[in-house]
């Protein structure tokens, strides 16, 4: 008789960094929903990942596994590609999701916030993806970078943290040519869809939705169906989506 343990599992495998929490365990959720197995990443968010990896595991047995370090460290970065690869033993879907985001205005910015912002939203993309790239292209995978509508327009009082996207934005363009014709790669530019963790004051809010033709934040759920989209689009390639309720347009609607 064959146990269930010992039938070879097919299921493809997506990683997910930083997606213990918000925008990249919403990703993680629907791809656990769709028959995925899931690696979650996160730095200092272990209690919530194993929580999540503890969840979808009970639903499907040997679905999740959780793997931690920081991303702007060089010798955690190679490391985590290799926790990668042991954790399934192969790899169908990278979603560079992890990011620092915090003002940097100019006259404040230290040689630290440069490590931090460059190194979470562009330099460790670049490195896993090179890392990881050997085994997505054994499966034919896919890679998205998360970058931010702030990538094209600079968002005020942010320069590190925009430059740092823009560098994701090119990456992303750039490794769609260098990956191809085996591994597609694609992003998602977010507008506004959770409010940054470190709160912002209530009249930024209220400028901000003024600039959405949509009048409304996104949701979590709005990036996993253009995730899901992109995954499962074998001819998108090269291609960032906004997903930002039409802020990108520039038109600021009157009080
Ligand atoms: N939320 C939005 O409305 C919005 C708008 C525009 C763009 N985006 C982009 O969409 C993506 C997801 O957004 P989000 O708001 O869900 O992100 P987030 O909460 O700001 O960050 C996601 C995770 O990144 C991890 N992280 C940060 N620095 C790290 C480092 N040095 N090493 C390892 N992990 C690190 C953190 O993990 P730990 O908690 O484990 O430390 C954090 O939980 C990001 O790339 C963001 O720039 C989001």
């Amino acid at each position: 008789m064959i146990s269930a343990s010992s039938v070879p599992n097919t299921a493809p495998v997506v990683l997910i960094t930083g997606s213990a929490k918000r925008l990249g365990c919403a990703m993680l959720k629907r791809l656990h929903q769709q028959g995925y197995r899931v690696i979650i990443h996160c730095n200092h968010s272990i209690d919530d990942a194993e929580r999540l990896a503890g969840e979808f595991n009970q639903q499907r047995p040997h679905s999740a596994a959780v793997i931690s370090g920081d991303l702007t460290d060089n010798a955690t970065l190679q490391r985590l590609a290799t926790d990668t690869l042991h954790c399934f033993g192969r790899l169908d879907v990278l979603i560079n999701n992890a990011s620092t985001f915090y003002p940097t205005p100019i006259g404040t910015a230290t040689f630290d916030d440069w490590e931090q912002l460059m190194g979470s939203n562009a330099k460790a993309p670049f490195f896993l993806s090179q890392a990881l790239a050997p085994a997505l292209k054994e499966q034919n995978g896919c890679i998205i970078n998360m970058v931010d509508i702030h990538a094209e327009r600079p968002l005020q009082e942010h320069p590190i943290y925009c430059m740092a996207k823009s560098a994701l934005l090119m990456l992303t363009k750039s490794l769609a040519r260098e990956l191809a014709p085996t591994i597609r790669v694609n992003g998602i530019a977010p507008g506004a869809i959770l409010w940054p963790s470190n709160d912002i004051a209530e009249a930024d809010k209220t400028m901000i939705l003024r600039q959405i033709p949509l009048e409304r934040l996104g949701t979590p759920d709005d990036i996993a169906d253009t995730a899901c989209f992109l995954i499962q689009s074998s001819y998108i390639n090269g291609q960032v989506i906004a997903v930002d309720g039409g802020r990108s347009l520039g038109a600021t609607k009157k009080a």
